[in-house]
């Protein structure tokens, strides 16, 4: 979506109303952050200039509404997204040992993305699956019971795909 592509008042049909423009323009922000990540996996600095101009809210006010949300992001990340669940269960489990490996095997600490932009490693505080722990979640997909093989093998279809289908 291009950022001149959006138009305020075919957003706000009957709530346009009771709505002033300035709200309206604010609360089409979170609407036009999901667009452009969608599009660029992340948000540029350029687009969110372009937004501010566009909706003539000032560049502090847009970064911090982006910033709110865990989200989105501000920097490239990876076409595959491997997170390591480090919660309690998991660390009790064995997560820094599956975190090790990973960071070792593509040459990236936690939170960083590989420079040809395969893949971004993260780390997440619970999944919610406590029982499967140790966890790994790649893209949308829960990978539990994480040993030595399984991490294996997680490398391998990450390595090997464009990206990675559950
Ligand atoms: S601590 Fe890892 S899933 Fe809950």
């Amino acid at each position: 979506m291009e950022i001149q592509e959006i138009d305020i008042d075919k957003h706000y049909k009957e709530t346009g109303e009771v709505l002033t423009t300035d709200q309206k323009k604010r609360g089409l922000l979170i609407y036009a952050f999901q667009q452009i990540q969608k599009e660029h996996n992340y948000l540029p600095e350029d687009k969110l200039r372009e937004l501010s101009k566009k909706l003539d809210i000032p560049l502090a006010d847009v970064y911090s509404a982006a910033s709110f949300y865990k989200h989105f992001y501000f920097k490239p990340r990876g076409k595959n997204v491997v997170c390591v669940c480090v919660g309690t269960a998991c660390h009790v489990r064995g997560a820094s040992k599956v975190l090790h490996k990973l960071e070792e095997e593509f040459g990236v600490k936690e939170g960083e993305t590989t420079p040809d932009l395969s893949m971004t490693l993260e780390t997440v505080g619970c999944v919610g699956c406590c029982g499967l722990a140790p966890v790994v979640t790649v893209n949308e997909e829960v990978v539990g019971d994480v040993g030595p093989k399984k991490v294996n093998e997680i490398i391998k279809r990450v390595k090997s795909a464009d990206k990675v289908k559950s």
